[in-house]
C-alpha cells in the first residue's frame, strides 16, 4: 500500500513506515477516525483515500491540531513547519499555492475531496478532547503533543475507545528526544491493563483491549 507525501511534510517520511501505517489501519477498516495531530495533512489524506477505497462514502475522519504557532501554544512540541531547506517548495507555497500547508485552510484544501466525510478541528488536544463524543470512534492515531502530561491526557481522553474495541496506535513510542512518550503510554498500560503491542521496529505502541493472536508484529 503506498503511502504518498502530497508535496508536504510528514512524521511518517521514513522509508516502509507510511505503508505499514497503511496496513495497520487496513486490518481493522475503522469507519470512525480520530487523528490527533495532524500537521500538513499527509497521513490525513493517506487515511482518507484507504477509507473512501474501503468504505465508499461511508466514514468519518477527524482531525485536530493546533494549526498555529503562538504563545499559548510555545510550551507544546511542534515540528518544523516550513520548508526551510527546500527553496522550490517553499516558492510553491508561497507563490503558486499562497498557503501556509500548516494551516486549518490548507489542510482543508487538501482534503477537499473528502470534504462530506471530514471534520477538522483547531485547538489544544489537552481542552478538546474533553468535549468530543468518542463513543463512536473506533480508530484513533495518536500523534499530537509529545510531552508526557499532553499524551497521558491524550490516552485517557481515548479511554472509551480502547474499552469499546478500538484502537488508539501511538506513533513515536521509541523517540529517543520525546521520552514522554514512553513513559505515559507505559503508566496508562500499567494502570489500565490494555494490551499493547511495540511494532515497526519500536516506532508505534498499538493499544488494544484484548491481546489479538497470530498477529505479524
Ligand atoms: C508530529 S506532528 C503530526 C504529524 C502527522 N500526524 C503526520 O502523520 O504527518 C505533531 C502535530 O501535533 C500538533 N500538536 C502538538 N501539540 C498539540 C496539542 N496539545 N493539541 C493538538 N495538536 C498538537 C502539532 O501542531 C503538530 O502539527
Amino acid at each position: 500500500m503506498e503511502y504518498k507525501k502530497y508535496y508536504r511534510k510528514t512524521s511518517l517520511k521514513q522509508k516502509g513506515v507510511g505503508s505499514f501505517f497503511l496496513e495497520e489501519i487496513s486490518k481493522k477498516k475503522p469507519k470512525y477516525f480520530l487523528e490527533i495531530g495532524v500537521f500538513h495533512g499527509v497521513t490525513a489524506r493517506n487515511v482518507c483515500e484507504l477509507l473512501f477505497k474501503i468504505h465508499g462514502n461511508n466514514f468519518q475522519y477527524i482531525g485536530l491540531d493546533l494549526f498555529e504557532e503562538n504563545d499559548e501554544n510555545k510550551h507544546e512540541v511542534i515540528p518544523n513547519t516550513s520548508f526551510s531547506s527546500n527553496p522550490i517548495k517553499q516558492f510553491y507555497y508561497k507563490y503558486i499555492k499562497r498557503q501556509n500547508p500548516y494551516s486549518l485552510d490548507a489542510v482543508k484544501d487538501l482534503l477537499k475531496k473528502f470534504k462530506d466525510n471530514i471534520h477538522l478541528i483547531k485547538g489544544n488536544s489537552n481542552k478538546v478532547l474533553k468535549k468530543i463524543d468518542m463513543s463512536k470512534i473506533d480508530y484513533v492515531f495518536l500523534d499530537g503533543g509529545h510531552e508526557y502530561n499532553t499524551v497521558l491526557n491524550d490516552l485517557n481522553c481515548c479511554f472509551e475507545v480502547i474499552n469499546n474495541d478500538g484502537t488508539v496506535l501511538c506513533d513515536d513510542y521509541d523517540l529517543k528526544q520525546a521520552p514522554g512518550v514512553k513513559k505515559a503510554i507505559d503508566d496508562f498500560i500499567e494502570k489500565n491493563s490494555f494490551n499493547c503491542s511495540i511494532i515497526c521496529n519500536g516506532r508505534f505502541a498499538k493499544i488494544e483491549k484484548f491481546h489479538i493472536h497470530n498477529e505479524n508484529h
